[in-house]
């Protein structure tokens, strides 16, 4: 097996530099500040030890990786009822598509689609102040990655407040079905907020290490998740982790994996590795180009693919 330290700066050199990058995105204005010329890849393996190349320590907008969190997160408030509101099919469609919704009354497809983290943030909601949810969130995040330093960009959750429409839109629509139960502003709020955690690769690597090592955590040895709940958390990653793109996330890298618009990608290789790479511009379908270029060529070089 080759050396994993030697294979991620190989890795990183070559991404640095390339010069094909994807597009950083624009329709959340304070993402498109951000300089597309950054690469960061870290892992944690079950001896807890970081391996990390590049800009691993460079924090990032998380965005769409914070819905594993939160479905971590409401199936551990509410189990197993929590399929009743949404789905764990892949969709097929944009990570922002309305259309399913109408024929499907209301009932998203899976929990990683904008429309079905919407119905989990709303579940995480019940009981708590809109504020005291997104504490909730983050102080989760937090004590994953072992790091209370880690915070919320305020200007990227302003930024998705005031163009957030989309979003509002598929809140709104729902709510005519009853599957969102706050005002959808609330339940937005802290959406929004919790796609605006910015954290870098290997806080990320850490916070994500209890899907790679059946539910417990190898650093701080507590069990987040039963080992059925993780493999099953999984398993929604890897069919629906990369909306639209997920086939060929599967068919070129073969491991679950959580994509977000901030350009990061947290992969999981069940008791191999926990995997977070970041590179802020995209694909067509709104996945890290060189993210998912460098797990195509990490899973190959380490013989990482489940398959
Ligand atoms: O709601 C949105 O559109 C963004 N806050 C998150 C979308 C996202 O990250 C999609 N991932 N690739």
């Amino acid at each position: 097996m080759p050396d994993l330290q030697s294979v991620l700066d190989e890795i990183a050199t070559d991404l640095k530099t390339a010069s094909e990058r994807g597009a950083v995105a624009s329709y959340i204005p304070e993402l498109a500040k951000v300089d597309p010329g950054q690469f960061g890849i870290a892992v944690l393996t079950p001896d807890g030890v970081v391996h990390s190349a590049g800009d691993a320590n460079v924090a990032f907008s998380i965005q769409s990786i914070s819905k594993v969190f939160t479905l971590t997160l409401a199936l551990g408030q509410v189990g197993d009822i929590l399929w009743n509101r949404v789905g764990r099919e892949p969709s097929g469609n944009p990570f922002n598509s309305i259309v399913q919704l109408e024929y499907e009354h209301g009932i998203p497809r899976n929990p990683l689609i904008n429309a079905g983290a919407l119905v989990v943030t709303d579940v995480i909601l019940a009981g708590y102040k809109p504020r005291e949810a997104i504490g909730l969130i983050l102080s989760f995040m937090r004590s994953l990655a072992g790091d209370d330093s880690i915070i919320i960009d305020v200007d990227v959750a302003r930024s998705e407040e005031e163009t957030g429409f989309r979003n509002r839109a598929l809140a709104n629509y729902m709510k005519a079905y009853d599957n969102i139960r706050h005002p959808v502003e609330m339940t937005t709020g802290v959406y929004f907020h919790q796609c605006a955690i910015a954290m870098s690769c290997r806080q990320l690597a850490v916070a994500g290490s209890f899907l790679a090592g059946q539910g417990r955590h190898p650093l701080t040895g507590n069990k987040v998740v039963s080992a059925e709940r993780a493999r099953r958390i999984n398993a929604v990653m890897l069919t629906c982790g990369h909306y639209d793109g997920s086939g060929e996330f599967a068919f070129r890298v073969g491991i679950p994996g959580k994509s977000g618009v901030g350009g990061g990608i947290l992969a999981i290789v069940p008791g191999k590795a926990s995997i977070a790479v970041w590179s802020p511009g995209l694909n067509k379908v709104g996945n890290s180009l060189l993210g998912s270029r460098a797990l195509e060529r990490l899973a190959k070089a380490m013989d990482w693919s489940i398959f």
